[in-house]
């Protein structure tokens, strides 16, 4: 391949990343949380019953905000079923992903796992089979201090202070039929507005997010978000954006420019939401929280086999096993994060543990890494920072994406993808530049020169990548290790220009310290 030339300045920023956008969900389905954050009765599980090996790749993964309970699951939630005495909680039927849920774990629970895993809180309310009203008791069971009913009942539970949650979704997927109580825009528009109000009138400090479209593949994309921010805009923050990245077509190279269209879709909602502002002459800016991401499209529990196999309590359903190239197109939908952080201030990573998830867990066994977890270790460990604004000259290629879910046209035409995608980011505090650069070229090695200017005197600190020689190659618990970092040699820098050479089809990460 000829040289792939990349041209940034040290003055010249997108925007400055939040910590929230490297968050991650944990949702009442399969073995996310019983079996995975949470199992009394295994060998590392502490006295609240969090499996503390768990806990330490966590720490190590290092997501910074997590979602619970849900996803689907949230939409036939009654969150009073979690809380109080455990051996006092119902057993239900989930709608969601039929399975029986015995509200051993509620949100109590949840936020303990938050706070000793040093992440916080996001919570979403059920605006399906609840309303407002729910929700707003939710809210003021959390946060209100003292000296009401349902204050009083968190402190009688056990828990003295407020839990502070600043962050909240309201409802998930509202859009999408399979949702319980799903709804129209209008309809969700309203709800939407009428919970919010109360919400915030308990405690006017949090933060709300409205549901965008489930997908950029919905049929209703656009004029959902428009109508819903066109009822919510005065009310919410955030919007929220979720997407799976498939290879259900088996196309490497279509699967690994997928996420040049969550740059789109990020794009769009962004002026769709920019549309209703200017409506109003206003200068808000609602921001986006990309609430759900991820490669996702092996597993499913359609209903037809849910209600075949009963309803299982934690059945180990999604459990995804992502291999090199999973991990590939996963950390190009980092970049694309990373490259929006002027208007993207949330994400999760959908989900934690076992369900379509970067860690793995054997219930009663051990805890280890899926390919997909280096991505987003170097993804939050190192992206915190300015990202700057980086102008790519790399060779492209054509490809096609195949999206079903809910689309009128499958085929998404991907006329040009840079065979580079990169983004850097500068944390001026630690005196850092770090590139994320994936080579999407599946048989040809990347000279790569990056002239970076206004930095000075820069050193190569580390530089790794993650590759495997085949695309197929999976972590499993006998062989946890088989796709990990390395070493990536020959990098360096020469006045202000830096040279690399990436191999065929591998996520790099080069950090540069900076004199100051
Ligand atoms: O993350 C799995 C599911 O995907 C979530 O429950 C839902 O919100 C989405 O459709």
């Amino acid at each position: 391949m000829r040289n792939v030339d990349v041209l940034l300045h040290r003055d010249f920023e997108i925007g400055v990343t939040d910590r929230r956008l490297f968050g991650a969900f944990i949702e009442h389905l399969g073995r996310c949380v019983y079996g995975g954050i949470y199992e009394p009765g295994h060998k590392t599980a502490d006295k609240q019953g969090f499996r503390r090996d768990v806990l330490e790749l966590v720490r190590e993964l290092a997501p910074t905000i997590m979602r619970y309970p849900g996803g689907n699951f949230v939409s036939g939630y009654n969150w009073e079923d979690g809380v109080g005495p455990a051996d006092g909680r119902p057993r239900r039927l989930d709608l969601a992903w039929m399975s029986t849920e015995p509200n051993s774990f509620g949100t109590n629970e949840f936020i303990d796992w938050c706070r000793q895993a040093g992440i916080e809180p996001m919570l979403a309310v059920n605006l399906g089979t609840r309303n407002a009203d729910a929700a707003r008791n939710l809210v003021e069971y959390c946060n209100h201090p003292k000296g009401t009913a349902l204050s009083d009942l968190r402190r009688k539970h056990g828990w003295e202070k407020p839990h502070a949650v600043k962050f909240w979704c309201l409802g998930n997927e509202m859009d999408g039929p399979w949702q319980m109580e799903s709804k129209t825009a209008v309809e969700y528009g309203r709800i939407a507005v009428e919970a919010a109000k109360m919400m915030k009138w308990i405690d006017p400090s949090i933060e709300l997010a409205a549901c965008g479209s489930s997908g950029r593949n919905m049929p209703t994309f656009g004029a959902w978000e428009d109508t819903v921010l066109e009822h919510s805009f005065e009310h919410v923050e955030y919007i929220s954006l979720h997407t799976y990245i498939n290879n259900y077509a088996g196309d490497t190279p279509a699967f690994l420019g997928a996420c040049d269209l969550m740059d789109s879709f990020i794009d769009e909602v962004v002026a769709i939401a920019d549309a209703v502002a200017a409506r109003r002459r206003s200068n808000k800016r609602v921001m986006l929280s990309f609430d759900e991401w991820n490669v996702w499209y092996r597993t499913r529990r359609y209903r037809k086999e849910r209600v075949k196999e009963g309803w299982p309590v934690a059945p180990p359903i999604l459990e995804e096993i992502y291999n090199m190239e999973d991990a590939l197109a996963f950390g190009g939908a980092c970049i694309s994060l990373l490259n929006h952080a002027d208007r993207v201030k949330a994400g999760c990573l959908a989900q934690l543990v076992n369900v379509i998830a970067p860690i793995m867990t054997e219930t009663g066994g051990p805890a280890w890494r899926q390919t997909i977890f280096h991505p987003f270790a170097h993804f939050s460990n190192f992206g915190r920072g300015r990202v700057l604004r980086t102008q790519v000259d790399s060779p492209t290629y054509a490809a096609k994406y195949f999206d079903p879910r809910g689309a009128q046209d499958l085929y998404y035409p991907l006329p040009s993808v840079p065979y580079l995608k990169l983004a850097a980011v500068h944390d001026d505090k630690a005196g850092m530049l770090t590139l994320f650069a994936l080579n999407r070229s599946l048989s040809e090695e990347m000279p790569l020169r990056v002239a970076a200017k206004g930095f000075g005197q820069m050193r190569v600190d580390s530089a790794l990548q993650l590759r495997h020689a085949d695309l197929q190659a999976i972590n499993t618990r006998e062989a946890p290790d088989r796709v990990a970092p390395a070493p990536l040699d020959g990098v360096r820098v020469d006045g202000e220009q830096l040279h690399a050479t990436l191999k065929p089809a591998s996520w790099n990460v080069i950090r540069v310290t900076i004199a100051r």
